[in-house]
């Protein structure tokens, strides 16, 4: 298994099964095979997330890790801070395979996972035993078969809660039944304050976002920011993967799912846009959605991103690439005369609106 590993490099995982390459690499990541550079920061890099100290503003997407069997691994591969899951209370196997697609054309990907995961408490005694250093969140989803999805991500909260610096409520997915009707305006009040009193609960508080599809109307977005604002979360993820296929090459587009990668860049930073507009800058926000390089790690935070995330791209480019986007941005801050990131969000809020 090492030998093969170490032979195949990312044009040969591409030859295989886009799940099973995926398994592969988070298995090389867990057997020491994949270089782990180490974290890239610079103090115009570090920068302040909803009280957390990141060393630089480049996180790692959910879903990557989805059993947080690498967090150790993925806190020295050069990302800033990292979210693994999504965790759902119960163990559950997801959608049919083939159920993830490289549409290498578009620098895209299809996915209907579906919360494949251990469950819980499987991945509850993993976060027990991270690192203490590096920031680290967890993903919290909904079972499928759950009579009650809302207070799913409570009960996960309280079990993984602990060993976190962050926790997102995730009612984005486009691959759960219903899920994303709990980004309403009614049933979010009532989902965040179930979730606000359980982080009451819990010795260390995380920080709590929200992640929001790329999906929603203005006025979706205005009730979401009026109802993120009033709970007293820390922050809001924009975006989740999207349903619209526009401008796709590939065979795989017409597949069912949700998109991300290139495509979803433009949309995404747009959603950011507006909520950064409609938030007047008072609620830290998380850019993600088709970032590959520094330049677009950069609009995002001149869209009005404080952090950003990115998974896709990865797939293209390898692991390598949280630690080259995190380089090329402190240039580009250092070029426009910015002595910190913080400086340099929502610089640009006006050109995506
Ligand atoms: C294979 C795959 C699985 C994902 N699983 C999750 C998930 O469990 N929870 C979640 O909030 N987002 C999940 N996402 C969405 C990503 O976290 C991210 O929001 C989205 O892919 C857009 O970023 P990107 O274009 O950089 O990939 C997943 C994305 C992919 C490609």
């Amino acid at each position: 298994m090492k030998n093969l590993l170490q032979k195949l490099g990312l044009p040969a995982l591409h030859l295989l099964d886009p799940e099973v390459a995926h398994g592969m690499g988070i298995k090389a990541l867990k057997m020491g095979l994949t270089p782990t550079p180490g974290v890239f920061t610079t103090p115009r890099l570090t920068s302040k997330l909803a009280g957390m100290t990141l060393p630089n503003p480049i996180g790692l997407a959910a879903g990557f890790d989805k059993n947080a069997e690498a967090i150790a691994p993925l806190l020295q591969s050069g990302f800033g801070f990292i979210e693994v899951g999504a965790a759902t209370p119960r163990p559950q196997p997801g959608n049919p395979k083939p159920r993830l697609f490289r549409l290498s054309a578009d620098d895209a990907v299809i996915n209907r996972f579906g919360f494949n995961n251990q469950g819980m408490e499987a991945i509850a005694a993993r976060l027990a035993r991270r690192p203490a250093a590096g920031i680290l969140g967890i993903n919290l989803g909904a079972n499928k078969d759950s009579q009650d999805k809302a207070a799913d991500f409570a009960t996960v909260l309280k079990t993984c809660g602990p060993h976190v610096d962050f926790a997102t409520v995730n009612v984005s997915s486009p691959n759960t039944e219903r899920l994303r009707d709990l980004q309403g305006k009614a049933a979010l009040e009532l989902l965040l304050a179930q979730v606000m009193e359980t982080r009451k609960s819990l010795p260390n508080h995380p920080a709590i976002f929200l992640k929001i599809a790329p999906d929603l109307e203005i006025q979706d977005l205005e009730d979401i920011i009026e109802v993120a604002l009033s709970s007293g979360i820390s922050g809001i993820i924009a975006t989740n993967t999207t349903l619209s296929r526009d401008g796709l090459h590939s065979a795989y587009a017409a597949e069912a799912g949700g998109l991300s990668g290139q495509p979803l860049f433009e949309k995404s930073t747009r959603v950011l846009a507006r909520l950064s507009a409609l938030s007047g800058g008072k609620l830290p926000l998380i850019g993600v959605g088709g970032i590959g390089s520094g330049a677009q790690a950069y609009a995002k935070i001149q869209a009005g991103a404080c952090a950003v995330q990115l998974y896709s791209a990865m797939v293209y480019k390898g692991i390598g690439l949280a630690r080259e986007i995190a380089k090329e941005l402190d240039t580009l801050l250092a070029r426009d005369g910015f002595a910190s990131t913080a400086e340099a969000v929502g610089t640009k809020q006006k050109e995506w609106l």
